[in-house]
C-alpha cells in the first residue's frame, strides 16, 4: 500500500508499506529523513515522532499506555494526532494514510 509522508520542509514522498511492518520501518526503507529513532524502535526515545492526518487518525489503532507515556517526551509540539512511528503497525486500512514529520526530534 502507499502512504504519503510530508517532511517538515514540505517535501512530499510516496512510501510503500507492507501490512505488519511498522510505520518507522516503512519510512526508513524509503530513505525519507525526519525520524531519528535513536532507540531503534523500542519506545524509549520519542525521536520517531510524527503526526497522522487528523481526518484519518480515528481509523487507526490508538496508542497503548507505553506509547502514550513516551509521547510526553517528544521534542516538537505534541498534538492530538501525535504518534510514535515505531509503535504504529501498518494495517490494511492504512492505504493512502498521510503522515507529517515534525521539524525536530530533539
Ligand atoms: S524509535 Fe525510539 S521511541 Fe520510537
Amino acid at each position: 500500500m502507499l502512504l504519503w509522508v510530508t517532511q517538515a520542509n514540505g517535501a512530499l514522498h510516496e512510501v510503500n508499506a507492507q501490512e505488519g511492518q511498522t510505520l518507522l520501518s516503512a519510512i526508513q526503507n524509503a530513505s525519507v529523513d525526519g525520524l531519528v529513532a535513536e532507540c531503534g524502535g523500542n519506545c524509549v526515545c520519542a525521536t520517531c515522532h510524527c503526526y497522522i492526518d487528523e481526518a484519518q487518525i480515528a481509523s487507526i489503532q490508538p496508542a497503548d499506555d507505553d506509547e502514550e507515556q513516551m509521547l510526553e517526551f517528544v521534542a516538537a509540539e505534541r498534538k492530538d494526532n501525535s504518534r510514535l512511528a515505531c509503535q504504529l503497525q501498518i494495517t490494511s486500512n492504512m492505504d493512502g494514510l498521510k503522515i507529517q514529520l515534525p521539524d525536530r526530534q530533539f
